[in-house]
């Protein structure tokens, strides 16, 4: 009774009700984290030109969005901070009054039931928008892992539930994860951004965070877009060296690497829906040319098909509220 005309697949699809009792992936809103921009000052909420419904925040206004968020049943954020100046070297990042800091200890005193994670990184930070220290041209890798363990303890001192290092430095997950537990914060997971494309997708981003380098690209460190072995070799030896939580980024363009990562390790895995992947779904909507609430739960729910058990999504609120109906 193997083929057809006995054998039909279409019999499960007749209806929505058996659909909806034959569907593989549930998405929920569990699944989802929110990125979110800390700019200083009071009462600021400053549009992203390509990111249409993304702002920067000052933390007063960071902590109502952070509170909208959670009544929306989202369970994480992460953030990412636009400091007043930016050096060299970044000196923001781990100071303890730095942009970031501030928003951590705001929210976590007035946001209950959320998860904050902290996006550690230097390229916000420093005046020539690279992610780590420079000689010259070249991005050192040691020089930078040190500067990246004190930003991640500075977030944990101010209360953050995760570290998230997004710098793909060799040998960071390990120094960030020494760092935390020497100073009390065993307790601390480390989300690493483990498998990190040198992706054209992030463009709107480097807009939202203002951290676009003023010369060359982050070829050095990011993944290059034609490797697929190597992203299983860059998320095998973070785990090695600590994560506890791995991600994939970007999401839609990579699903195979979703997969394989997946697959190959079990561990919890994130992928990053990026700023790219979102303002080209919101262009295409806007000008009516896809139907943006089917686009955006069809992408959302592809990630999760491909292996990913957390999506971070600039969709989130849009798609808490959509899957509440
Ligand atoms: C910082 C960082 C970036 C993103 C997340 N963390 C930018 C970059 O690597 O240039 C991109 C996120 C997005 O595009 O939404 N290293
Ligand atoms: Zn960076």
């Amino acid at each position: 009774m193997a083929v057809y005309p006995q054998k039909r697949l279409r019999r499960l699809r007749h209806n929505p009700l058996i659909r909806e009792m034959v569907g593989e992936t549930v998405l929920t809103v569990n699944d989802f984290i929110y990125p979110l921009f800390a700019v200083h000052g009071k009462n600021i909420k400053n549009p992203i030109k390509s990111m249409p419904g993304v702002y920067q925040l000052s933390v007063d206004l960071l902590v109502e969005e952070c509170k909208e968020v959670a009544s929306l049943g989202i369970p994480a954020v992460i953030l990412f901070g636009i400091p007043e100046h930016k050096d060299e070297v970044g000196s923001e990042a781990y100071a303890s009054d730095g942009i970031i800091q501030q928003a951590v200890r705001a929210i976590k005193s007035e946001v209950k039931n959320l998860v904050v994670i902290t996006d550690v990184c230097l390229c916000e930070y420093t005046s020539h928008g690279h992610c780590g220290m420079l000689n010259g041209e070249e991005i050192l890798n040691d020089e930078t892992v040190s500067l990246l363990a004190k930003e991640a303890v500075s977030h944990a001192e101010a209360g953050a539930d995760i570290i998230a290092p997004s710098d793909m430095m060799d040998g960071r997950v390990i120094a960030i994860r020494k760092a935390l537990d020497y100073k009390g914060f065993s307790k601390v997971p480390i989300m690493s951004y483990a498998a990190k494309y040198a992706s054209g997708y992030y463009g709107p981003f480097r807009d939202a965070a203002e951290s676009t380098p003023a010369f060359g690209d982050r070829r050095s460190h990011q993944m290059d877009i034609r490797n697929s072995n190597e992203a299983v070799r860059e998320v095998e030896s973070d785990i090695e060296e600590g994560a506890d939580i791995v991600m994939v980024k970007p999401a839609g363009p990579y699903l195979d690497i979703i997969y394989r990562v997946k697959e190959k390790f079990g561990l919890p895995t994130a992928a990053y829906q990026v700023s790219g992947e979102y303002s080209m779904i919101k262009a295409a909507a806007q000008n009516d040319w896809i139907d943006g609430d089917r686009v955006m739960i069809e992408s959302l729910t592809a990630i999760k098909r491909a292996g990913a058990d957390m999506i971070l999504t600039y969709f989130a609120k849009d798609a808490a509220r959509l899957l509440k109906k």
